[in-house]
């Protein structure tokens, strides 16, 4: 019989690399949690209409890329592709308006988008990502960015990017939606067949073509930024001021449009010249109007969400995650001393160590061989067994020292000082 793989698009997420992945979790809960924010876990799936409604039914996600199926009571179902939508739809339904004040949240999982898989781009694939809900202050947007900021340097990240732009209230971009139309519509031989589309459906993404002639015909269009209100204007200063004033470099991109159509204002990304292709490790912005549109009352928010695989790509690539040790490998010679093994393994954990077992039943050598990624060796044999003992070899070291069974838990203090 042949044997099954995983599906295009999709990989498992084993050791050495999950060693990343936990790294990455627990730096993520540390720094959000100092900055006051709660964890949020919403449906892997949803109801199509969430995301076609919420990211907006002209974007690439919602017309090419969702996993959309009927369930067997026939309601039609998406599987996420993206957090916010969940997360806005959360805040009105659980009313977490109603707690006051502003909401900080963060999630972290599993999103799913239809793409052609390539380095850092997944059909299955992973973000952490964070939504302030309530406040439409400037503060708000360069917080959310500066945790981002945090966060990637606390993982170890250099050399990072914000690019930055404002894409104006919904009023702003209503004139300059016809400005790029009437730009580009005497280019329209010469544009891309996806450009050609998005002419008339979403003029903005025109900007984010891949394709060269059309990048090039692009590089005359008319710029966002002469379309902003003077509240938009304002907002924009303020938040470069901040990020001056709080040292985050930042760079301003006024092609920059994100691929979801709730943005309002603030757009941002960050980016590494390390990734190739897929540059971005964090995308977001503002969406002052996403929550009144899924039924709730006019709330400002602003939020992002870092893509966890090309995170992991760029941690790799610094290599500061060391393999994780197990403090003690327990290894054992000879039936009596085989028999006893696992209940010191389990003294060990008691004490708050982390101890493995070696189970494989092989010589004692190739025992001993697994020890080297353990701190220390614990040698269990049927001599030690008969004398009431056990031996401890810190491999660092070379030092060994025998210890009495009968007074292990007088020696972890000591043996604690020497992990
Ligand atoms: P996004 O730009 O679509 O924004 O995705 C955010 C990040 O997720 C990207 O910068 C990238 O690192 C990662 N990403 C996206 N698609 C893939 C993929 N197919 N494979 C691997 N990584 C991927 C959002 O999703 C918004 N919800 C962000 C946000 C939150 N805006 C406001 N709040």
């Amino acid at each position: 019989m042949s044997s099954l793989q995983v599906t295009r698009g999709t990989r498992d997420i084993i050791a050495p690399e999950i060693y990343y992945w936990q790294q990455l979790e627990a730096t993520a809960r540390q720094i959000l949690s100092q900055a006051a924010y709660t964890e949020i876990r919403t449906p892997i799936f949803e109801s199509t209409e969430l995301f076609a409604r919420g990211i907006g039914e002209a974007t690439d996600i919602v017309g090419k890329e969702m996993y959309t199926f009927t369930d067997r009571g026939d309601r039609s179902l998406t599987l996420r592709p993206e957090g916010t939508a969940g997360a806005a739809r959360s805040f009105v339904e659980n009313k977490l308006f109603a707690q006051g004040g502003v909401q900080r949240l963060w999630y972290m999982g599993a999103m799913f988008r239809y793409e052609r898989p390539q380095a850092g781009r997944q059909r299955q694939f992973h973000q952490l990502g964070v939504e302030v809900l309530g406040s439409a202050d400037p503060r708000a947007d360069a917080e959310a960015i500066a945790i981002a900021s945090d966060f990637l340097q606390a993982v170890g990240l250099k050399d990072l990017v914000v690019d930055l732009n404002s894409v104006g209230s919904a009023e702003d971009r209503v004139s300059y939606r016809q400005a790029l139309v009437d730009y580009f519509t005497p280019f329209i031989a010469e544009l891309d067949t996806d450009s050609r589309d998005r002419l008339t459906r979403n003029p903005l993404r025109i900007l984010d073509s891949k394709d060269k002639r059309t990048q090039e015909i692009s590089q005359e269009a008319p710029s966002i930024l002469d379309y902003l209100s003077p509240e938009s204007q304002q907002h924009f200063e303020k938040v470069q001021a901040l990020l001056t004033d709080l040292n985050i470099a930042y760079r301003i991109n006024p092609r920059l449009v994100r691929g979801l159509d709730y943005y309002t204002r603030t757009a941002f990304e960050i980016q590494s010249n390390l990734l190739g292709a897929q540059s971005a490790v964090c995308g977001g912005g503002r969406y002052d109007r996403l929550i009144a549109e899924l039924g709730g009352a006019d709330t400002p928010a602003v939020g992002w969400a870092i893509g966890l695989e090309r995170l992991v790509i760029l941690m790799q690539q610094v290599a500061i995650q060391k393999r994780s040790q197990v403090d003690f490998y327990i290894v054992s010679r000879g039936e009596k001393a085989e028999a006893k093994s696992l209940s010191i393994a389990q003294i060990f954990r008691k004490a708050g160590f982390s101890a493995e077992l070696d189970l494989s039943g092989a010589k004692f050598d190739k025992q001993f061989k697994r020890a080297s990624n353990a701190k220390a060796a614990v040698v269990i044999g049927d001599s030690e067994i008969e004398s009431g003992q056990i031996q401890i070899k810190w491999l660092g070291t070379g030092e060994q020292e025998a210890i009495a069974i009968a007074d292990l838990s007088d020696s972890f203090e000591a043996l604690r000082q020497k992990l």
